[in-house]
Order: C-alpha cells, then structure tokens, then sequence
C-alpha cells in the first residue's frame, strides 16, 4: 500500500517482530518483500507502531491481517482477531472503514461490528465505522506481486460510501497507475454483500485443494494403467475450461491455508446439517498422498527399519520458509516411526518445531551421502537442477522418490539411478529386484 503512494501505519504488538519491521525486514522469508519494506520506510510512507490511539488517529481504513488458525471442531480460532478488534473499537474516535483480510467465518461481518461496537468510547456513535469484507488471495512466495498484480479485488460490504472509500484505497492497483503499475494487467473489481465475500474466500481456495487432490487421484489411477500425470496433465490443461495451473501431481498440498479452509468450509456446512462431500473427499485425498509417498519406499527399502532416507525440501512449497502442514512433517514422521534414518536439506528451513531431532545437510550433495533413497518433497529450482552423477556417487542405494514430479526422469535414469515418481508410468520393479 505504501508503494503505491498511501501513508501506511502498521500496528504490531509483538515487541520482537515489531523491533525488526521497524528495522526494515520482516520475520518471515518472502520474495521481495524486505526491499519493499525498505523502500517504504525511507520514504516516509511506512511506519510500524505498537499504539492503536496512534494508529487509528493517523488512519481512515483500517485492514485488519491478524491470523485465524485453525481451532476446535474445524472452525478458525478467531481469537486474534476479536483482541485486534476490541482494539480498534478501544481507540475509534472518528470515522473509520474496517477492512477484514483476515479469513473468518462467513458471516462474521456482523459479529464484528457488534464486537467493536461493544467497546466504542462513550462519546462516540454506534455508525462511525462500517465493515468490509476484502478476502486475500495472496499466495506466500509469490505474495508482493499477487499484491501489486492481482487478477480480482473482492470487496463485500452493504455500506456503499463505504465500500467506496476502499474502492479508492485500491485506485492505483485497479487503474495500474502505481510505478511499475501495467495497464494490461488491470484486475476485475467484484463488489458484493459481506457473506459472499467471505464464502469467495473459501470457496476459492477449497476449489484450488480439489483441484490438486483431483489430479492426485488421477496420477495413482495412472500408475495402474502406464500412463503419465504430467503428459494426462498437460493435455487436459490445454482445455481452457480446464486451464493448466495447479494441476502438478505430487505428494499433495500443505501450508497454512488449504488445510483449514477446506475443514472450516467443511465444518460451516456439517453446522447447517449439510454433509460435505467433495470436501471431506478432498482432504482424504490429500493425505493419502503422504501415505502413498511412505508406502513406496517401504515397498522398495525392504525392510525401510534402518534404511537411510534423505529428504529434499522442507518448506509447504518453494520460495517459502513456511512449514506449516508440510508434507515434509508427516512423512518424516511416518519415516522415524518405522525405523528409518531420516535427514533433510531445505535451502531456507533449518529446523521444524515438530521435528526437534530432525538432523538436516548444509547442502543437498552431503545430504545424500550413504542414503539408500533419495526423495524431493519441495521442488526448489537448485534442487530441480542436482547433478544426478554426483548424486548416484555419493548414495549408497540407487532409489529416487520424486514426491513433485520435477525431475527429468531420463536424467535420473542416466546416472543408473532408479527413479519414481508420482504418478509416472508404471511402477519399476523394487529396487533389489532392478537391475
Ligand atoms: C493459497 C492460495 O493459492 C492463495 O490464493 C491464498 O491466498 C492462500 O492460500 C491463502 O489462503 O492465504 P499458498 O498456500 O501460499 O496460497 O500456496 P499455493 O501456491 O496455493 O500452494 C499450496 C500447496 O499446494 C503447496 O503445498 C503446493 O506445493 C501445492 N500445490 C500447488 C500442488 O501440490 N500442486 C499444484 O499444482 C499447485
């Protein structure tokens, strides 16, 4: 928002991460966004603070980004955001819009309002704010671009001025009239009621999870029959009903979003009596995957009890340090579970909180040595481009699990290594038995 011209005040009460905003990088690791949060800082259009009088005396919208994780029963715990709210009602004292960003329940619009109006100052009208649903569709990685570049703005609100003075907050994205800004990259304006803006949110990212369990299912079916996901994916991709984006078969989706937004759509149907089928399927799906991953080197590694296995990628996905409900968590604890000795590289994640012995390789060359399998579970591009010769010197066994499907199996091949994919044409025999 500071790139593209407005006065931004950011409220964190985290002293930690407050202290390294304000120095001017994040706490997190996300593609460009340390340059953006420098260049905001010296131009004096970006600040950090931890006092909300400030915040909201210095502000006319307020975008409200506190996380939702997932709580009991499905639903998000709403606990952050009802303290940031109570907040903000705390130090209202003239108009406000109040943009949700966060993902919350649908119909939470309402519960909002009654939640600030609750603790509004005496001498302030129950009308002086109204709430926006702005749903997000920002994904990590690829977040500042998503941002300055994105294909739809959402916007749900009954108050239309309201609804306006967002409009207008977006002007330089929407008309691409920012530095850098590109006119053909205009995004389609969506405005609606507050419930259908929080349901877009869900039903967006529930339908991107189906789409990949859809083609999970498709690559086990494909190894069945000899055929190849990511021939079958192409194809069918090319279909523009279809479309070619998230359709990579692999060891299925992890990050901090699908997971509970499919359980808490999930759970906001089985609440109305309504069984939710294709997205309980979804999940199933998802995790069967993970399972599938485990089963194929217990299928090779016989017995996997004291096989070395090495794991390349850490991370929910590439470009991310994030390793919320990445697959890497479940399969190295199925791994240990069993007996295996499991190592890993990931080139930004050093150590999982759910993992605590998990021992990791400075660099994916040492990581391999002595393994008996090999298995990449992030496609970074320095692990898409390993040099297989070197791989297949340093391992003791031969096999390589490609839970992504990024490698080139020819070239896997070509270093006398036996190479597996998901979903890549009939499974080769198991490795004691392969020449
Ligand atoms: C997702 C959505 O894509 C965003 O639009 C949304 O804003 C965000 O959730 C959110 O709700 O905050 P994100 O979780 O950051 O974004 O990452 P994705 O790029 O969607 O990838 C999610 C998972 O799906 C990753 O584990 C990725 O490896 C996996 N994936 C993705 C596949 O297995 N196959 C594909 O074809 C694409």
């Amino acid at each position: 928002m500071a790139a593209v011209g407005h006065d931004v005040v950011a409220v964190e009460i985290n002293e930690e991460k407050l202290a390294k905003l304000q120095s001017g990088s994040s706490y997190f690791y996300e593609t460009g966004l340390d340059a953006r949060l420098r260049s905001g800082i010296e131009s004096g259009r970006l600040t950090f603070t931890n006092d909300f009088e400030e915040a909201m005396a210095r502000s006319e919208v307020v975008f409200l980004c506190v996380d939702t994780p997932p709580g009991e029963n499905g639903h998000p715990d709403v606990t952050s955001v009802t303290a940031a709210a109570k907040s903000i009602g705390r130090a209202m004292h003239s108009p406000h819009v109040i943009v949700t960003k966060s993902t919350v329940p649908v119909g939470s619009g309402n519960w909002l309002t009654s939640t600030i109006e609750s603790v509004l100052p005496d001498d302030v009208e129950m009308g002086v704010f109204s709430v926006v649903s702005n749903p997000e569709f920002l994904r990590e990685g690829s977040a500042v671009n998503d941002f300055l570049f994105p294909e739809r703005i959402v916007l749900g609100g009954d108050n239309k001025e309201a609804v306006e003075q967002v409009v207008a907050a977006y002007k330089p994205i929407l008309d691409q009239s920012f530095p850098g800004g590109s006119t053909e990259a205009k995004p389609t304006l969506v405005t609606t009621d507050r419930s259908t803006a929080e349901t877009i949110k869900y039903a967006a990212n529930a339908f991107l999870a189906t789409k990949i369990s859809f083609i999970n299912e498709i690559a086990e079916i494909c190894e069945w029959v000899n055929a190849d996901i990511n021939e079958v994916a192409h194809a069918i991709g090319l279909d523009s009903r279809i479309s070619p984006k998230f359709l990579n078969a692999g060891v299925g989706w992890g990050g901090s979003c699908f997971g509970k937004d499919v359980e808490a759509l999930a759970a906001t149907a089985r609440a109305h009596g309504q069984e939710p089928l294709i997205l309980e399927a979804t999940q199933r799906v998802n995790q069967h995957q993970r399972h599938r991953l485990v089963r194929k080197l217990q299928q090779h590694l016989r017995p996997l009890r004291g096989s070395r296995v090495a794991l390349l990628g850490l991370a929910f996905k590439p470009e991310t340090d994030d390793t919320r409900d990445a697959p890497a968590i479940t399969i190295a604890q199925a791994l240990t579970e069993r007996g295996a000795i499991v190592r890993a590289y990931d080139p930004m994640v050093k150590q999982i909180p759910e993992l605590p012995n998990l021992q990791t390789a400075t660099d994916p060359y040492t990581l391999v040595e002595q393994a008996d399998a090999v298995v990449l579970l992030t496609e970074w591009a320095e692990l898409r481009d390993l040099d297989f010769q070197i791989v297949a010197e340093r391992m003791r066994g031969k096999l390589v699990i490609d839970g992504r499907n990024a490698f080139d199996p020819s070239r896997v091949r070509a270093a006398g290594l036996l190479y597996e994919g998901m979903g890549r044409g009939a499974l080769p025999p198991p490795v004691d038995q392969a020449w």
